[in-house]
Protein backbone atom coordinates (compact mmCIF):
# COMPACT_ATOMS: atom_id res chain seq x y z
CA UNK A 1 0.00 0.00 0.00
CA UNK A 2 0.95 3.50 -1.04
CA UNK A 3 1.07 6.30 1.81
CA UNK A 4 -1.42 8.93 1.26
CA UNK A 5 -1.01 10.48 4.43
CA UNK A 6 2.28 12.15 3.74
CA UNK A 7 1.21 13.44 0.63
CA UNK A 8 2.47 17.39 -0.06
CA UNK A 9 -1.37 17.86 -1.66
CA UNK A 10 0.10 21.65 -3.02
CA UNK A 11 3.73 20.59 -4.28
CA UNK A 12 2.98 17.79 -6.56
CA UNK A 13 4.26 17.78 -9.83
CA UNK A 14 3.52 16.09 -13.17
CA UNK A 15 4.57 12.47 -12.50
CA UNK A 16 3.34 8.63 -11.57
CA UNK A 17 2.81 8.05 -8.26
CA UNK A 18 2.22 4.43 -7.13
CA UNK A 19 -1.98 4.52 -5.76
CA UNK A 20 -3.77 1.47 -4.22
CA UNK A 21 -5.40 0.03 -7.25
CA UNK A 22 -6.05 -0.21 -11.14
CA UNK A 23 -8.59 -1.60 -13.09
CA UNK A 24 -8.45 -3.84 -16.28
CA UNK A 25 -10.56 -5.59 -18.62
CA UNK A 26 -9.67 -7.69 -21.55
CA UNK A 27 -11.48 -8.75 -25.12
CA UNK A 28 -10.70 -12.00 -25.54
CA UNK A 29 -13.20 -14.38 -28.63
CA UNK A 30 -15.22 -11.41 -29.86
CA UNK A 31 -16.09 -10.03 -26.48
CA UNK A 32 -14.92 -7.69 -23.43
CA UNK A 33 -14.48 -10.03 -20.01
CA UNK A 34 -14.82 -9.06 -16.71
CA UNK A 35 -13.33 -6.10 -14.68
CA UNK A 36 -10.07 -6.66 -13.05
CA UNK A 37 -8.94 -4.42 -9.87
CA UNK A 38 -5.63 -5.46 -9.54
CA UNK A 39 -2.57 -3.61 -7.26
CA UNK A 40 -0.24 -4.84 -9.29
CA UNK A 41 1.58 -2.00 -11.35
CA UNK A 42 3.21 -4.22 -14.07
CA UNK A 43 1.32 -6.13 -16.75
CA UNK A 44 2.39 -9.68 -18.39
CA UNK A 45 2.70 -9.22 -21.71
CA UNK A 46 3.46 -11.36 -24.98
CA UNK A 47 7.06 -10.48 -26.37
CA UNK A 48 5.54 -10.68 -29.99
CA UNK A 49 2.15 -8.95 -28.51
CA UNK A 50 1.35 -5.83 -31.29
CA UNK A 51 1.64 -3.31 -29.32
CA UNK A 52 4.90 -3.54 -28.43
CA UNK A 53 6.13 -3.72 -32.32
CA UNK A 54 3.38 -2.20 -34.43
CA UNK A 55 2.39 0.64 -31.83
CA UNK A 56 -1.46 -0.56 -31.65
CA UNK A 57 -1.88 1.56 -28.55
CA UNK A 58 -3.78 4.19 -27.38
CA UNK A 59 -4.63 5.84 -24.14
CA UNK A 60 -6.17 9.23 -22.86
CA UNK A 61 -6.17 11.51 -19.85
CA UNK A 62 -8.73 13.00 -17.89
CA UNK A 63 -8.71 14.42 -14.39
CA UNK A 64 -11.00 14.20 -11.56
CA UNK A 65 -11.66 17.71 -8.60
CA UNK A 66 -13.31 17.36 -5.35
CA UNK A 67 -15.26 20.65 -4.98
CA UNK A 68 -15.93 22.58 -1.68
CA UNK A 69 -18.93 20.29 -0.88
CA UNK A 70 -16.37 17.36 -0.93
CA UNK A 71 -17.97 15.69 -3.88
CA UNK A 72 -15.73 14.12 -6.45
CA UNK A 73 -15.81 15.74 -9.86
CA UNK A 74 -15.05 13.93 -12.91
CA UNK A 75 -14.80 16.22 -15.76
CA UNK A 76 -16.50 15.45 -19.20
CA UNK A 77 -15.59 11.87 -18.83
CA UNK A 78 -18.02 11.12 -22.11
CA UNK A 79 -15.87 12.70 -24.49
CA UNK A 80 -12.91 10.80 -23.45
CA UNK A 81 -14.71 7.69 -24.19
CA UNK A 82 -15.79 8.52 -27.78
CA UNK A 83 -11.92 9.57 -28.14
CA UNK A 84 -10.44 6.91 -26.79
CA UNK A 85 -12.74 4.64 -29.28
CA UNK A 86 -11.80 7.10 -32.37
CA UNK A 87 -8.41 6.65 -31.66
CA UNK A 88 -8.80 2.45 -31.52
CA UNK A 89 -10.82 2.66 -34.74
CA UNK A 90 -8.29 4.87 -36.19
CA UNK A 91 -5.92 2.16 -35.40
CA UNK A 92 -7.24 -0.64 -36.36
CA UNK A 93 -8.01 -1.48 -32.53
CA UNK A 94 -11.32 -2.62 -31.16
CA UNK A 95 -12.69 0.26 -29.54
CA UNK A 96 -13.77 0.26 -25.73
CA UNK A 97 -17.62 0.25 -25.08
CA UNK A 98 -18.33 3.54 -23.60
CA UNK A 99 -20.42 2.70 -20.64
CA UNK A 100 -17.08 0.34 -20.15
CA UNK A 101 -14.91 3.12 -20.37
CA UNK A 102 -16.78 5.04 -17.68
CA UNK A 103 -17.49 2.41 -15.46
CA UNK A 104 -14.07 1.71 -15.13
CA UNK A 105 -13.22 5.42 -14.34
CA UNK A 106 -15.37 5.62 -12.08
CA UNK A 107 -14.29 2.88 -10.61
CA UNK A 108 -10.58 3.92 -10.08
CA UNK A 109 -11.86 6.80 -8.29
CA UNK A 110 -13.75 4.85 -5.84
CA UNK A 111 -11.06 2.69 -5.08
CA UNK A 112 -8.62 5.36 -4.66
CA UNK A 113 -10.42 7.87 -3.20
CA UNK A 114 -7.88 8.43 -0.47
CA UNK A 115 -5.31 9.49 -3.03
CA UNK A 116 -7.73 12.65 -4.78
CA UNK A 117 -6.17 15.75 -3.77
CA UNK A 118 -8.73 17.80 -1.49
CA UNK A 119 -10.59 21.01 -2.41
CA UNK A 120 -8.51 23.78 -3.25
CA UNK A 121 -4.80 22.51 -2.72
CA UNK A 122 -4.49 23.50 -6.63
CA UNK A 123 -3.98 19.37 -7.48
CA UNK A 124 -5.74 17.13 -8.94
CA UNK A 125 -6.68 13.51 -9.70
CA UNK A 126 -5.13 12.38 -13.04
CA UNK A 127 -6.66 9.27 -14.74
CA UNK A 128 -4.84 7.40 -17.15
CA UNK A 129 -6.56 4.86 -19.23
CA UNK A 130 -4.47 3.07 -22.60
CA UNK A 131 -5.78 0.53 -24.58
CA UNK A 132 -3.01 -2.36 -25.99
CA UNK A 133 -3.16 -4.91 -28.68
CA UNK A 134 -1.75 -7.94 -26.64
CA UNK A 135 -2.06 -10.84 -29.60
CA UNK A 136 1.30 -12.46 -30.60
CA UNK A 137 1.88 -11.61 -34.32
CA UNK A 138 5.21 -10.56 -36.32
CA UNK A 139 3.72 -10.10 -39.59
CA UNK A 140 1.64 -6.94 -39.75
CA UNK A 141 -1.45 -7.57 -38.44
CA UNK A 142 -4.21 -5.64 -36.29
CA UNK A 143 -4.25 -8.21 -32.62
CA UNK A 144 -7.62 -9.97 -32.08
CA UNK A 145 -7.55 -9.41 -28.33
CA UNK A 146 -6.61 -6.22 -26.53
CA UNK A 147 -5.95 -4.98 -22.60
CA UNK A 148 -7.60 -1.94 -21.44
CA UNK A 149 -6.54 -0.53 -18.32
CA UNK A 150 -7.03 2.85 -15.97
CA UNK A 151 -4.47 3.79 -13.74
CA UNK A 152 -4.83 7.10 -11.82
CA UNK A 153 -2.50 9.12 -8.97
CA UNK A 154 -3.21 12.92 -7.95
CA UNK A 155 -1.11 15.18 -10.02
CA UNK A 156 0.32 18.78 -10.02
CA UNK A 157 1.18 21.16 -13.16
CA UNK A 158 2.58 19.98 -16.27
CA UNK A 159 4.83 22.78 -16.60
CA UNK A 160 7.09 23.97 -13.88
CA UNK A 161 5.20 27.00 -11.78
CA UNK A 162 1.62 26.20 -12.83
CA UNK A 163 -0.22 29.28 -14.06
CA UNK A 164 2.54 31.02 -15.64
CA UNK A 165 4.33 32.34 -18.88
CA UNK A 166 6.64 29.46 -20.45
CA UNK A 167 8.48 29.99 -24.02
CA UNK A 168 7.48 27.53 -26.78
CA UNK A 169 9.81 27.34 -30.35
CA UNK A 170 8.97 26.79 -33.66
CA UNK A 171 11.02 24.19 -35.57
CA UNK A 172 11.03 23.26 -39.27
CA UNK A 173 13.06 19.96 -39.17
CA UNK A 174 10.48 17.91 -37.51
CA UNK A 175 7.07 16.89 -37.58
CA UNK A 176 4.92 14.56 -34.88
CA UNK A 177 2.12 13.62 -37.50
CA UNK A 178 1.93 13.50 -41.41
CA UNK A 179 -0.95 15.23 -42.85
CA UNK A 180 -3.63 12.50 -42.85
CA UNK A 181 -1.62 10.23 -40.28
CA UNK A 182 -2.14 9.69 -36.27
CA UNK A 183 -2.31 13.21 -34.98
CA UNK A 184 -5.57 13.15 -34.68
CA UNK A 185 -5.72 10.43 -32.34
CA UNK A 186 -3.96 9.98 -28.96
CA UNK A 187 -2.00 6.94 -29.92
CA UNK A 188 1.64 6.28 -28.39
CA UNK A 189 3.84 7.01 -31.42
CA UNK A 190 2.74 10.50 -31.93
CA UNK A 191 5.24 10.80 -28.62
CA UNK A 192 7.22 9.13 -29.33
CA UNK A 193 7.56 11.07 -32.79
CA UNK A 194 7.54 14.62 -30.91
CA UNK A 195 10.50 13.39 -28.73
CA UNK A 196 13.39 14.76 -30.32
CA UNK A 197 11.97 17.90 -31.04
CA UNK A 198 10.80 18.21 -27.76
CA UNK A 199 14.41 17.38 -26.21
CA UNK A 200 15.72 20.07 -28.66
CA UNK A 201 13.35 22.72 -27.23
CA UNK A 202 13.99 21.81 -23.43
CA UNK A 203 17.88 22.07 -24.27
CA UNK A 204 17.22 25.32 -25.42
CA UNK A 205 15.25 26.74 -22.53
CA UNK A 206 11.64 26.35 -24.04
CA UNK A 207 9.12 24.52 -22.21
CA UNK A 208 7.10 23.24 -25.44
CA UNK A 209 7.51 22.52 -29.34
CA UNK A 210 4.98 24.35 -31.81
CA UNK A 211 4.26 22.25 -34.45
CA UNK A 212 3.27 23.55 -37.61
CA UNK A 213 1.42 21.61 -40.28
CA UNK A 214 3.00 18.85 -41.50
CA UNK A 215 2.02 19.26 -45.35
CA UNK A 216 3.18 23.22 -46.10
CA UNK A 217 4.85 23.78 -42.76
CA UNK A 218 2.66 27.36 -42.99
CA UNK A 219 -0.32 26.71 -40.43
CA UNK A 220 0.27 26.31 -36.41
CA UNK A 221 -1.05 22.74 -35.74
CA UNK A 222 -0.54 22.50 -31.62
CA UNK A 223 2.16 21.89 -28.96
CA UNK A 224 3.60 18.25 -27.71
CA UNK A 225 1.23 17.53 -25.58
CA UNK A 226 -1.94 20.15 -25.65
CA UNK A 227 -3.57 22.45 -28.13
CA UNK A 228 -2.76 25.74 -29.09
CA UNK A 229 -5.01 29.29 -28.65
CA UNK A 230 -4.36 32.88 -28.77
CA UNK A 231 -6.56 36.33 -28.02
CA UNK A 232 -6.86 39.32 -30.81
CA UNK A 233 -9.43 41.70 -30.37
CA UNK A 234 -11.77 39.84 -28.54
CA UNK A 235 -11.63 36.58 -30.41
CA UNK A 236 -10.48 33.52 -29.03
CA UNK A 237 -8.63 31.49 -32.10
CA UNK A 238 -7.59 28.39 -32.23
CA UNK A 239 -5.78 26.16 -35.19
CA UNK A 240 -8.06 24.11 -37.74
CA UNK A 241 -6.00 21.17 -38.85
CA UNK A 242 -6.54 17.59 -39.81
CA UNK A 243 -2.95 16.48 -37.95
CA UNK A 244 -4.46 18.05 -34.55
CA UNK A 245 -5.65 15.98 -31.70
CA UNK A 246 -9.04 17.66 -30.99
CA UNK A 247 -8.89 18.68 -27.30
CA UNK A 248 -11.56 18.60 -24.86
CA UNK A 249 -10.30 21.45 -23.21
CA UNK A 250 -10.08 23.30 -25.91
CA UNK A 251 -13.65 22.41 -27.04
CA UNK A 252 -14.45 23.25 -23.41
CA UNK A 253 -12.66 26.83 -23.24
CA UNK A 254 -14.24 27.61 -26.90
CA UNK A 255 -17.55 27.62 -25.46
CA UNK A 256 -16.33 29.48 -22.04
CA UNK A 257 -14.81 32.51 -24.23
CA UNK A 258 -18.55 32.29 -26.51
CA UNK A 259 -20.33 32.60 -22.43
CA UNK A 260 -17.48 35.36 -22.08
CA UNK A 261 -18.68 36.93 -24.89
CA UNK A 262 -15.67 36.35 -26.87
CA UNK A 263 -15.89 35.50 -30.82
CA UNK A 264 -14.49 32.09 -31.54
CA UNK A 265 -12.85 31.36 -34.66
CA UNK A 266 -11.44 28.11 -35.55
CA UNK A 267 -9.53 27.97 -38.76
CA UNK A 268 -6.25 27.70 -40.29
CA UNK A 269 -3.33 29.97 -38.92
CA UNK A 270 -0.44 31.13 -40.32
CA UNK A 271 2.45 31.82 -38.16
CA UNK A 272 3.44 35.07 -39.45
CA UNK A 273 -0.05 36.03 -37.62
CA UNK A 274 1.31 35.06 -34.63
CA UNK A 275 3.00 39.25 -34.54
CA UNK A 276 -0.54 40.15 -34.25
CA UNK A 277 -1.81 38.22 -31.13
CA UNK A 278 -2.20 39.84 -27.97
CA UNK A 279 -2.03 36.76 -25.68
CA UNK A 280 -1.45 33.31 -26.67
CA UNK A 281 -1.62 29.54 -24.68
CA UNK A 282 -1.30 26.13 -24.56
CA UNK A 283 -4.94 23.90 -23.27
CA UNK A 284 -5.27 20.36 -22.56
CA UNK A 285 -6.05 17.91 -19.74
CA UNK A 286 -2.23 18.13 -17.88
CA UNK A 287 -1.68 21.47 -19.26
CA UNK A 288 -4.62 23.36 -18.51
CA UNK A 289 -4.46 26.38 -19.62
CA UNK A 290 -0.71 27.42 -19.88
CA UNK A 291 -0.32 31.00 -21.11
CA UNK A 292 3.09 31.58 -23.60
CA UNK A 293 5.40 34.63 -23.35
CA UNK A 294 7.18 33.86 -25.80
CA UNK A 295 7.02 31.92 -29.92
CA UNK A 296 10.55 31.18 -31.05
CA UNK A 297 10.74 30.63 -34.73
CA UNK A 298 13.62 29.18 -35.60
CA UNK A 299 13.81 29.02 -39.32
CA UNK A 300 13.17 33.44 -39.25
CA UNK A 301 15.38 33.46 -36.26
CA UNK A 302 12.28 35.73 -35.00
CA UNK A 303 11.10 35.69 -31.71
CA UNK A 304 7.06 36.79 -31.11
CA UNK A 305 6.42 37.97 -27.67
CA UNK A 306 2.69 37.78 -25.95
CA UNK A 307 3.33 38.66 -22.17
CA UNK A 308 5.47 42.22 -22.15
CA UNK A 309 4.90 42.57 -18.34
CA UNK A 310 5.33 38.30 -18.01
CA UNK A 311 2.04 37.83 -16.53
CA UNK A 312 -0.45 36.02 -18.17
CA UNK A 313 -2.94 37.88 -20.11
CA UNK A 314 -6.41 39.05 -18.54
CA UNK A 315 -8.49 36.71 -21.14
CA UNK A 316 -6.30 33.90 -20.50
CA UNK A 317 -6.49 34.36 -16.94
CA UNK A 318 -10.04 34.35 -17.15
CA UNK A 319 -10.61 31.70 -19.40
CA UNK A 320 -8.33 29.58 -16.94
CA UNK A 321 -10.24 30.42 -13.72
CA UNK A 322 -13.41 30.03 -15.36
CA UNK A 323 -12.44 26.63 -16.62
CA UNK A 324 -10.68 25.61 -13.14
CA UNK A 325 -13.88 27.29 -11.55
CA UNK A 326 -16.30 24.80 -13.34
CA UNK A 327 -14.30 21.53 -13.04
CA UNK A 328 -14.41 22.11 -8.90
CA UNK A 329 -17.91 23.09 -8.75
CA UNK A 330 -17.57 26.67 -7.73
CA UNK A 331 -19.50 28.00 -10.88
CA UNK A 332 -22.28 26.32 -12.30
CA UNK A 333 -21.87 23.07 -14.38
CA UNK A 334 -24.47 24.82 -17.15
CA UNK A 335 -23.04 22.79 -20.10
CA UNK A 336 -23.46 19.21 -18.18
CA UNK A 337 -19.64 18.49 -17.84
CA UNK A 338 -19.64 17.65 -14.80
CA UNK A 339 -19.60 13.50 -13.15
CA UNK A 340 -20.32 13.71 -9.29
CA UNK A 341 -18.42 10.21 -8.35
CA UNK A 342 -19.97 8.93 -5.01
N1 LIG B 1 -2.93 17.70 -28.02
C1 LIG B 1 -2.18 16.66 -27.64
C2 LIG B 1 -1.14 16.17 -28.57
C3 LIG B 1 -2.39 16.06 -26.39
O1 LIG B 1 -1.65 15.03 -25.99
C4 LIG B 1 -3.39 16.56 -25.54
C5 LIG B 1 -3.66 15.93 -24.25
O2 LIG B 1 -4.51 15.10 -24.11
C6 LIG B 1 -4.13 17.65 -25.98
C7 LIG B 1 -3.88 18.20 -27.21
C8 LIG B 1 -5.22 18.20 -25.13
O3 LIG B 1 -6.36 17.41 -25.16
P1 LIG B 1 -7.34 17.37 -23.94
O4 LIG B 1 -7.74 18.78 -23.69
O5 LIG B 1 -8.47 16.54 -24.40
O6 LIG B 1 -6.60 16.79 -22.82
C1 LIG C 1 -3.16 14.95 -21.12
O1 LIG C 1 -3.25 16.19 -21.10
O2 LIG C 1 -3.93 14.24 -20.48
C2 LIG C 1 -2.15 14.28 -21.92
O3 LIG C 1 -2.30 13.13 -22.18
C3 LIG C 1 -1.01 15.07 -22.38
C4 LIG C 1 0.32 14.56 -22.04
C5 LIG C 1 0.65 14.37 -20.64
C6 LIG C 1 0.88 13.62 -23.00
Amino acid sequence: MSNAENIDWGNLTFSYMKTDYNVRCTFKDGKWGEIEVSQDETINLHIAATCLHYGQEVFEGQKAFVGQDGKIRLFRIKENARRIADSARGIMMEPVPEDLFVEMATKVIQLNKRFVPPYGCGSSFYLRPLEIGITPRVGVNPATEYTFIIFAMPVGPYFKGGFKPTKVAIYRDFDRAAPLGTGRWKVGGNYAAGMGATAKAKANGYSAVLFLDPKEKKYLDECGPANFFAIKDNTYITPKSASILPSITNMSLQQIAADMGLKVECRPILVEELADFEEAAECGTAAVTSPVSEIYDEANDKTYYFSPDGKPGPITTELYTRLRAIQCGDMPDKHGWVTIID
